[in-house]
């Protein structure tokens, strides 16, 4: 009865979603929105199986996601959490702790891009580290390795990078300058799943990385975020920061109870913690989602060479962000940066394109050193910032996503022509 009743419930919901959910583009009534949900009825109908079995706190269901998204990219260990935020925040506090062999100390210095999102930077601060601001190449919008190379000191230990928009950083290069100055590498992956350098997963480079499965993201748990590493010390620290400091998830808790014969084995604190833990319907969720993923980075994919057909033509006028050499881009968004001599501005063409209902944003945070927050905390620039703080003024973004097609692409890039055009009058 109760199985017929689920199935009839499931039913239902694939009716609704087959009604309701049509995400393409619609030219009786175009509007480009940034992301589009990337989740149907299908991961609808695994989050509500799981709301009915009432197991909804993290359990095997998490494990079963983590070794799924493991197995698919090469990474050893998964740690779901519940944000690419707290993602960044378990991934350092871990490799920043006393019970880390070879750890990051306060007042180490890490360096970072300018060009990055707020939570690649605030873990740094929360863990008494130094960011220090590097700019970034004006093509791929990674890294200048020549200005990261002229920021190490002695005081610096880490390396926190960014593959911008999805675009993987010059892994080679950047591997080697870690390499020559003894630093250890943490991916902030979180908008570059499904990305590839030379054939190798992004997130499989450093010591530990981070996703986020954020609504908007190339695929979602609606929230959440999963930090991986192939260092077993360092994924079972994840372990217990993730849920409180204690032992119970950790898969070495057995040894833990063994040494700790008078504690209580559900309550054994071994750690500084926080509470980051996902839940079960979420990891359903993205057990759905993830086989879905190379589709989702294929389209997106074709969307931006769309986009290089009609807007080349005004390379004059505009940059644009170019695909590391070696590597696939999972395009997490189409960017463009105004040019000195193009005659209008961001806020110009930014209001022209929303009142066509085409959603466009900054591209990531801009310059985060120049965010009023970092007043407050000790960090570094480290010398010219002038590439990224010219796509923070010039540089806007546009939707590239999977429920885009060649049609969806050519109406954003007409309506470009059009206020172009009109703009030159
Ligand atoms: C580079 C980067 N790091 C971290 C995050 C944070 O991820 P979340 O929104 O899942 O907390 C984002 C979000 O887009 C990001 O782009």
């Amino acid at each position: 009865m109760s199985e017929q009743l689920k199935q009839k419930i499931f039913a239902a919901i694939n009716e609704y979603c087959d009604a309701n959910h049509n995400f393409g583009f619609d030219p009786k009534n175009p509007t480009i929105r940034l992301h589009e949900p990337t989740f149907s009825g299908e991961e609808i109908n695994a989050f509500v199986d799981q709301m009915l079995s009432t197991k909804v706190t993290m359990g095997p269901e998490v494990r079963k996601f983590e070794e799924q998204y493991a197995r698919e990219f090469g990474h050893k260990y998964g740690v779901m959490n519940n944000s690419g935020s707290s993602a960044n925040l378990l991934a350092v506090a871990a490799i920043a702790n006393p019970a880390t062999t070879n750890s990051l100390k306060a007042g180490d210095e890490v360096i970072v891009p300018s060009l990055s999102w707020s939570t690649t930077v605030w873990p740094l601060i929360q863990s008494n580290l130094v960011p220090v601001f590097v700019d970034c190449d004006p093509k791929s919008f990674n890294f200048d390795l020549n200005k990261l190379e002229a920021a190490i000191t002695p005081k610096t230990k880490a390396i926190m990078l960014v593959h911008v928009y999805g675009n993987p950083c010059d892994m080679d290069a950047l591997m080697a300058l870690a390499k020559k100055h003894n630093l250890q590498v943490i991916e902030d992956t979180c908008e570059s799943m499904g990305a590839y350098y030379k054939g190798k997963a992004v997130g499989t480079f450093g010591r530990v990385a981070t996703f986020s499965l954020y609504f908007s993201h190339h695929i979602t748990t609606l929230e959440g975020g999963i930090t991986v590493t192939d260092d077993f010390e360092l994924a079972e620290t994840m372990r217990i920061m993730r849920a409180h400091g204690w032992t119970r998830e950790a898969d070495e808790h057995a040894k833990y109870v063994a040494k700790y014969p008078d504690i209580d084995p559900r309550f054994i604190f071994v750690n500084l913690g926080y509470n980051l833990r996902a839940t079960e319907c979420q990891a359903r969720m993205g057990q759905v989602q993830l086989p879905k993923l190379a589709k989702f980075v294929d389209q997106r994919r074709a969307n931006v060479t769309t986009y290089f057909k009609n807007l080349s033509k005004y390379s004059d006028i505009f940059d644009f962000q170019h695909e590391t050499p070696g590597s696939r881009s999972s395009w997490f968004g189409f960017s463009i940066v105004l040019k000195p001599n193009c005659p209008f501005s961001v806020k110009e063409i930014s209001t022209f394109m929303k009142s066509h209902q085409i959603e466009n944003r900054p591209i990531i945070a801009g310059n985060i050193a120049l965010h009023p927050v970092m007043k407050l905390y000790e960090h570094k620039v480290a010398g010219d910032q002038s590439a990224s703080t010219n796509i923070m003024k010039n540089g806007i973004a546009f939707g590239c996503h999977q429920a885009m097609d060649e049609v969806a692409v050519n109406y954003v890039c007409s309506k470009i022509d059009e206020f172009v055009k009109n703009y030159k009058k």
